[in-house]
This record gives structure tokens, sequence and C-alpha cells, in this order.
């Protein structure tokens, strides 16, 4: 069932996460449908558009949802401009999700605000399975979740392309390495597009069980109105996705596998 009515949630702590990233915790005035790692709201910012973004932690205890944003255009922007105690408008959770499994092992891929659906999911696998996170930034400052990520217990990763942190280079050269090195059963990745096309080629051809959790422009979030097709596929990253299986993500993009 899609859950396609609006329902507003104050903005309770807003945390800047890096100079380009904020945290906004959010209180719904009624409780949400629980949220699942790989999940989207389509959020509404008064006076602006209704935007897709993951959730990037989830606290039940206090009806808690929270969503991390890169400033990156108008939208997003007058997001960064709010104030706690401001309220937004939330649809969702949307789309489909990736439960952890016991006893895996998890190599999570991420680049950019794609470490946040990321980052939920290891809150969600913290005794369940165990995971290794591989995060890829321009230059250090940028670099997101990496303390969250190990207090819960992950194994952290770190690649910046100009090498003021961790290995230098692509965060896909790292985790070729990562692949070779260590044994894993499942790697998900989220960020860029050709970084997801490289990350589901090296996990196909590891043989790891691959999910990729993809972008697109979206208008209405429940499947209406078409603007999120991957490629020519067919397939709506709404209301198919966000997360698709390595093998179908690539074909949807015209990639052979
Ligand atoms: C399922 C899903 C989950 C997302 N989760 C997050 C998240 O957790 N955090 C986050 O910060 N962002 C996330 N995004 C991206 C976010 O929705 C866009 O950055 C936002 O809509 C931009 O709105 P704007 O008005 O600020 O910028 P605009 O002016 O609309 O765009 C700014 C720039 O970003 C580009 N752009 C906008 N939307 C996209 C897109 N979907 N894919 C690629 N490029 C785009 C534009 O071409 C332009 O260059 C997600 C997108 C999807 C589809
Ligand atoms: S955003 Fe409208 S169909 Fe996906």
């Amino acid at each position: 069932m899609i859950h396609a009515e609006i329902i507003a949630a104050k903005i309770c702590k807003i945390i800047d996460e890096n100079p380009l990233t904020k945290s906004f915790y959010l209180k719904p005035v009624k409780p949400l449908p629980q949220p699942k790692p790989g999940q989207f709201l389509m959020v509404w910012v008064p006076d602006y558009e209704e935007i897709p973004l993951s959730v990037s932690g989830y606290y039940p205890e206090d009806n808690i949802i929270r969503i991390t944003v890169a400033n990156r255009g108008e939208t997003t922007n007058a997001m960064h401009n709010l104030k706690e105690g401001a309220f937004l408008g939330l649809k969702g959770p949307l789309g489909n999700f990736l439960i952890p499994e016991s006893g895996k092992k998890y190599l999570l891929v991420g680049r950019g605000y794609g470490v946040a659906p990321l980052i939920f999911f290891i809150q969600q696998a913290k005794g369940v399975g165990e995971v290794t996170l591989a995060v890829g930034a321009r230059t250090r400052d940028l670099l997101l979740f990496l303390n969250e990520a190990r207090d819960l217990g992950a194994s952290v990763f770190v690649s910046t392309d100009d090498g003021s942190e961790g290995f230098r280079g692509y965060v896909t050269e790292l985790v070729e390495k990562l692949v070779r090195e260590k044994d894993f059963d499942t790697i998900i990745a989220c960020g860029p597009e050709e970084m997801l096309k490289k990350i589901a080629k090296i996990g196909i051809n590891s043989r790891l069980e691959t999910w990729i959790i993809a972008e697109s422009y979206m208008k209405c979030g429940i499947g209406l109105c078409g603007s999120c097709e991957l490629g020519n596929s067919g397939l709506l990253v709404c209301k198919d996705g966000p997360v698709f299986r390595g093998e179908v993500y690539l074909r949807a993009l015209g990639v052979s596998v």
C-alpha cells in the first residue's frame, strides 16, 4: 500500500554533518509506518518543491525519523536555512527496502550523501550482520557518518580523491582491493550513477549478492508520473526501487552484465 498522505513533521534537531550536509531529526504529528533501510520520503518544503530524501535513521522510542540533506539547489538550500521548530511535510516511507540478515557479511559502499541510506542499514544491522563500510568523498571534510558507523560496530574504510584521508583515489578502487582481500556475502551501494555501475560490475564479477540503491528525478514519488524511469527499462525508481539487484540495474541502463 502506498502512503500518499502528507503528514506534517516538526524539525526537533538539526546537526551539521559537514560543510555541505545537514541532518534533520523530524517528529511527525502522527506516527508514520516504520521505515526500513533503502526507503525514502517525499519531503515537502513549504514554498518550495517536494523532493525525495532517504531515511538515514529511525528512533522508534521517540517517534523520530532522520534525513540527511546535501545543499545542491533551490529546495535543499531552503531546507538548510530552516531552523529547529519549523515544519516540513512528509509522504512515505516509500519504495522497497533491504533487511539485514543474520550472520551475513556485508560490504556497504557510499559516496557523498549516498551514505545516508547505508547508515540506516548499519543501525538496523547492529548485532545481526557483520558490516564493512567503504566511504568515498572528494576531500576529507566531505566524508559522512564515519564515527557513527564505527560506534555502531562497522569496520570503516575511507577513500578521498585528493588523498587528504585514507586511500587516495576513487572508492571503486578501494572496493576492488577490499573484495580481493576480504570475504563478503553481499555488497550494497548508493551514490553517483558512474560509481554504482562500477560497483555493480565488481559485485557481480566477484559473485557477491549485489544491490544498488538508485536515484533519479522524481516528481510524484508514488508511481504516477513516470519521471523516475530507470533508463528506458520501464522500471520506476520510486515504485520498483529504489533498491535494485545489480544485474537488473545494469541491464536497465543498457550496460552489458
Ligand atoms: C530515492 C532518492 C533518495 C535521495 N536521497 C537523498 C538524501 O538522502 N540526501 C540528499 O541530499 N539527496 C538525496 N536525493 C537527491 C535529492 O532528492 C536532490 O538532491 C534534490 O531533489 C535536489 O533538489 P534541489 O531543488 O535542491 O536542487 P535542484 O535545483 O533540483 O538540483 C540541483 C542539482 O542536482 C541535480 N539533481 C537534482 N536531483 C537529482 C537526482 N535525483 N539525481 C541526480 N542529480 C540530481 C540537478 O541536475 C542540479 O545539478 C535523493 C534522490 C532520490 C531519487
Ligand atoms: S516519481 Fe512519479 S512515477 Fe516515480
